[in-house]
């Protein structure tokens, strides 16, 4: 037996979250244990989505529980999920990224998109999602590609984050 464990989740103004993550291609009990991992360090967050290299493992992995009931759970694994289609119509959320804590900005983005992934064991699946299922699921694969929310809203608000966070880092390291 193995005890899972909490990983550090990487923050802004770190160059990993740049990274563009590897596609896995078998799934194995070490990559069962780093999805353990996932969902730990997601929930303890807490957050509702985390992209493996979040915590600095560039592979295609995501963890997502979107329920919203107190005490109930549901989480899903999505092993190199990609975007097969996307909505012409689109939504708005408020988004936020444990990455980029305490920030919150509006992003637009296809309102309905149909994602293909693997699951825990190897199995395909295809997907409509809509709704936060949509945005989350979008946010998520954006982070595999080395892409943040925050590079979905305008350059003078995205500069001022990312100086914010520059700052800080800057401060803690004296
Ligand atoms: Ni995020």
């Amino acid at each position: 037996m193995r005890l899972m464990a909490l990983r550090k989740i990487i923050t802004l103004p770190s160059r990993k979250l740049r990274a563009k993550s590897e596609p896995v291609g078998k799934v194995t009990a070490d990559l069962r244990a780093l999805v353990d991992d996932m969902f730990e360090t997601m929930y303890d967050a807490p957050g509702i989505g985390l992209a493996a290299i979040q915590i600095g493992v560039p592979k295609r992995i995501v963890t997502m529980d979107l329920s919203k009931k107190e005490g109930e759970t549901d989480p899903r694994v999505f092993i190199n999920p990609e975007i097969v289609w996307s909505s012409d119509d689109t939504s708005t959320y408020e988004e936020g990224c444990l990455s980029i804590p305490e920030v919150h900005e509006d992003v637009e983005r296809p309102a309905r998109v149909k994602v293909k992934f693997l699951d825990l064991d190897g199995e395909r699946h295809e997907e409509e999602a809509e709704g936060l299922y949509a945005t989350c699921i979008q946010h998520e694969i954006d982070h595999l590609n080395g892409v943040l929310f925050i590079d979905h809203i305008s350059k003078l608000k995205r500069d001022r984050i990312i100086k914010k966070f520059a700052k800080a880092a800057k401060r803690a390291a004296e």
